[in-house]
């Protein structure tokens, strides 16, 4: 037997005699519903290195200029070269890249712009990214076909991929095999810069530790910076304010 009720805007469904299995979370019975097969597979959308998760579809490089042009361009620029929205989407390989399967330009030390191109090791990777959450203004609106379309003209814009290609589940595959940086995965570098120390490599201290915490860690000026004024950009209530993050002139 159930009842819909609300408190303020939200309407809950209490339902006396739902049974366990049912009601989900136990600590708070009769609230919440385990979800349907059809609520998982709509948010179950990852595309997994091996490529598990892909949906099927294709789309081809001149589609995909039609849909970055209209979707995309306006943020990261004709070519994927602007730097305001984000790092360049291209930009930085060479076809000796293609070949090894590792951006040279990476261990250059004077090496400052890094493009999506230059650094993402993994196909899948870059499909699942604009699928979930491109345009930024509209995530999770392009379709299966737009991804693919969209992600072969980013391919070509590399010269990963000649202009009459059509990229599909079916060949995405062997196209992993030509990402510049396929090889390049490693997690042995800072966070901000290749020089620095790496955040995910220590090891817990199980004895006489140090009784005092050090940030040793930190993000780097420019990378602090580059996106202004943090704490305008923060909501005016919470606990959490943003930093003032404004360039020291
Ligand atoms: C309204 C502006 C806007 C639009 C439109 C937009 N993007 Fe983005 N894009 C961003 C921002 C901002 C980021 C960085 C997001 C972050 O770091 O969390 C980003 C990040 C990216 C990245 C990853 C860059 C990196 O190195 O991390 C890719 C690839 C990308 N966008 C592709 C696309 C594609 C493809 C489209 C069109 C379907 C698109 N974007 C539309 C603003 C936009």
């Amino acid at each position: 037997m159930c009842r819909l009720i609300s408190v303020g805007l939200l309407f809950l469904l209490s339902c006396a005699s739902m049974n366990p299995a049912q009601a989900g979370d136990l600590s708070y019975p009769g609230v919440g519903r385990t979800a349907t097969a059809r609520e998982i597979e709509v948010w179950n959308i990852d595309v997994r290195p091996d490529f598990k998760g892909l949906p099927k579809g294709s789309g081809t490089v001149l589609q995909g200029q039609q849909v970055w042009d209209a979707k995309c361009a306006s943020c990261h620029g004709t070519f994927g070269e602007l730097t305001q929205m984000s790092a360049p989407i291209v930009g930085g390989t060479t076809a000796e890249d293609v070949r090894t399967g590792r951006v040279a330009a990476l261990s250059n030390p004077n090496t400052v712009l890094r493009s999506a191109i230059m650094k993402v090791p993994t196909l899948s990777t870059l499909w699942d990214y604009l699928y979930r959450a491109m345009p930024w203004n509209a995530p999770k609106s392009l379709s299966v076909d737009e991804s693919y379309a969209v992600t072969a003209y980013i391919l070509n814009l590399a010269e990963i991929v000649p202009e009459d290609f059509s990229l599909s589940d079916e060949n995405i595959k062997a196209i992993q095999d030509r990402m510049p940086n396929r090889h390049g995965m490693t997690r042995d570098h800072g966070l901000a810069t290749v020089r620095g120390r790496p955040d995910v490599s220590d090891t817990d201290c199980m004895k006489d530790c140090a009784s005092k915490v050090t940030v040793r860690a930190t993000i780097s000026e420019d990378a602090l910076h580059s996106h202004g004024d943090l704490s305008l950009q923060n909501r005016s209530f919470g606990p959490v304010r943003g930093l003032t993050a404004v360039k020291k002139q």
